[in-house]
């Protein structure tokens, strides 16, 4: 059976941005990305939250989770996270 978070257009890439990744629906998000095989990269401002949530996905289910700590609303960290996402010797969708 095709995953559909495959089939929607993630191709071959097989990590994952999630922003707002510390609470709430960007959690929830990451651990169903997660749970389909998925390394991630964690952003939004509460570090400690983000590591946390890290080490109990690399804990569960052996995920491999970069933690970016970064307030989006702010333009140096903004540029952080776009560079992150377009690096192209670390591909990554969103
Ligand atoms: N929950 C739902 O069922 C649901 C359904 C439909 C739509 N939505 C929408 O989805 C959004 C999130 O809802 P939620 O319930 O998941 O809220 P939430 O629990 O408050 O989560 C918000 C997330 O965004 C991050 N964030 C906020 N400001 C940020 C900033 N300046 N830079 C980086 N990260 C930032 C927060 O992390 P930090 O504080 O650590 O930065 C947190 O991880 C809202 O717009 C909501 O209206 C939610």
């Amino acid at each position: 059976m095709i995953d559909p978070i495959w089939s929607a257009g993630m191709g071959s890439i097989r990590t994952a941005m999630v922003t707002g990744a510390s609470s709430g629906i960007g959690e929830e998000f990451a651990r169903a990305l997660a749970a389909r095989g998925c390394d991630l990269v964690l952003v939004a401002r509460r570090e400690d939250r983000l590591k946390g949530l890290a080490a109990r996905l690399a804990e569960a289910y052996g995920t491999r989770a970069e933690v970016l700590a970064a307030d989006l609303a702010a333009p140096g960290p903004l540029a952080a996270a776009e560079a992150r996402l377009a690096d192209p010797d670390r591909p990554t969708c969103w």
